[in-house]
């Protein structure tokens, strides 16, 4: 019988598999109505290691059906990280006449070597290694996480690889998917950390109109909050080099658990699927059979702040489909040093979407002594007395989330609290934050600042409570869900 950590923990709309390890996100192609979801796994222990290929798919993001090992671990290496990009008009020569398919670009690894190679497959249900690999191999052991994109300008595939511990990423073009041609490196910038890996290269819409091209790069280990992080940079690339605009890396998240992002082929709204999950405890977590879960895939676009220029714009993708009947909750006023609170429904995940001001006018009596404090706080807590809480300090002007006070796990890494910047536009703060078992995943700041976090209650978080303190806060609207997968699809 499965322990009961394992069914306690188990997300209901988040993508996590029945039995293993899983970690990065792979292939991500959606071809024919349905969507494919690769992922680095081993499906024998819940431990990395014997990394395979599992995979899984979907008609809507959500409803996955899990499917055989897709590429297995074989003499040659571990089938680590990689992508699946569609051949419709048979640009590689590797399919029959008649025949169109899809082919992974992935890395064989080996202690001593890693390459890229290259497999073919008509549905996707198994890929089987082309012959001729590996198609680009620097005589290197830490090349790796090769993503291609098909650059219709230029008629050509172009890969973004990462030169791990030269902290570069290198970017290679080919008219085959077979012959590899090396056109530029970026790097060393940003954050270096021990490793670069899992590059992407995206061209992502811009909130006032226009596109910009966004280069991912995730480190591990060396992120400033531990462990692993994926940052990105704004800039132009031209077919064969990218250029950022500023020499500024942006971390993702405000939180640990978002790594190794992968963005969807074949999507008209760029949508993009994450690990969630972070190297430092990932091995740790308290589940025993199955390890690891899929962020929510979130649609992606840059928008302007008007302080740091140029961010990344989150928001999960389709989750109105899966909501539930509203829970009653109201706006209004929520006096200073009170609270307004809700039971939730056990078993489900929920999403809430609040819009809030911290009441903190200077001529008040509750205002404080400058008029600009007051803390506002969304708490999830349960009988046990563990809370998990996400929050605004006006004063700091910063939001917070708090794990810490959460019993199912702990670890030297596994730190409790994060923090961002969140400057006010009109005083409002928006916040949308999906609780899913063991994850909760925080938009604000029009998805600008987004936490992801893993969390570990002991008990189920069956209590929704609102709290102000130091001054007055004004609920101008609040909307709380169920989120369940509904039918079977
Ligand atoms: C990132 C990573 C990749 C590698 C894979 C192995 O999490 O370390 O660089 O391809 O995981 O599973």
């Amino acid at each position: 019988a499965p322990a009961a950590v394992d069914i306690m923990y188990r997300p209901a709309i988040h993508y996590s598999p029945k039995l293993g390890f899983m970690n990065d996100p792979n292939g991500l192609l959606h071809r024919d109505g349905l969507y494919h979801l690769y992922f680095q796994y081993d499906p024998d222990a819940s431990l990395a290691g014997h990394v395979h290929w599992g995979h899984a798919t979907s008609s809507d993001l959500y409803h996955w059906h899990d499917q055989p090992i897709a590429i297995d671990e074989t003499p040659s290496g571990e089938a680590f990280t990689g992508s699946v990009v569609a051949d419709p008009d048979n640009l590689s020569g590797l399919f029959k006449a008649g025949q169109t398919g899809m082919v992974a670009i992935y890395t064989r690894a080996s202690a001593h070597s890693q390459t890229q190679w290259i497999a073919t497959g008509l549905d996707g249900q198994t890929l089987t290694d082309a012959p001729g690999n590996p198609v680009l191999d620097l005589h290197s052991d830490s090349f790796r996480d090769p993503k291609v994109i098909f650059h219709a300008p230029s008629g050509q595939w172009v890969m973004v690889v990462a030169l791990s511990r030269l902290h570069q990423i290198g970017f290679f073009t080919s008219p085959d998917l077979q012959h590899w041609t090396e056109a530029s490196r970026f790097g060393p910038a940003g954050l270096l950390g021990i490793d670069y890996e899992c590059p992407n290269l995206v061209e992502l819409p811009v909130a006032d109109g226009g596109s910009r091209w966004v280069l991912f790069v995730s480190i591990n280990p060396g992120s400033p909050q531990g462990g692993s992080c994926t940052q990105y940079f704004v800039g132009d690339f031209d077919g064969r080099a990218f250029t950022a605009d500023r020499p500024v890396a942006q971390i993702i998240d405000f939180a640990k658990d978002f790594y190794a992002l992968q963005f969807y082929a074949g999507v008209e709204k760029p949508t993009a699927i994450a690990w969630m999950g972070n190297w430092q405890y990932c091995q740790e977590v308290p589940t025993h059979a199955w390890r690891g879960l899929m962020t929510l895939p979130r649609e992606m676009s840059l928008a302007h702040d008007p302080i740091q220029g140029l961010r990344l714009a989150q928001q999960p993708a389709g989750l109105e489909a899966l909501r539930g009947p509203r829970i009653a909750m109201d706006p209004g006023r929520i006096d200073a040093g009170s609270a307004r609170q809700v039971a939730l429904p056990e078993g489900q995940a929920i999403e809430l979407s609040i819009t809030f001001e911290i009441d903190n006018d200077p001529s008040g009596p509750a205002a404080g002594g400058k008029g600009r404090g007051g803390r506002f706080a969304i708490e999830f807590s349960n009988d046990q007395g563990e809370m998990l809480s996400i929050g605004v300090d006006a004063l700091a002007q910063q939001a917070w989330l708090d794990r810490s006070r959460l019993r199912g796990f702990s670890q030297p890494f596994f730190t409790g609290q994060f923090s961002t910047p969140i400057a006010p536009r009109d005083r409002r703060a928006r916040f949308r934050i999906i609780l899913d078992a063991c994850s909760v995943e925080v938009f604000t700041q029009d998805g600008m600042e987004v936490g992801t976090a893993l969390i570990y209650p002991a008990a189920p978080l069956n209590l929704l409570r609102l709290h102000t303190s130091g001054s007055d806060a004004i609920v101008h609207a609040v909307e709380l869900h169920p989120l369940a997968k509904t039918m079977e699809r």
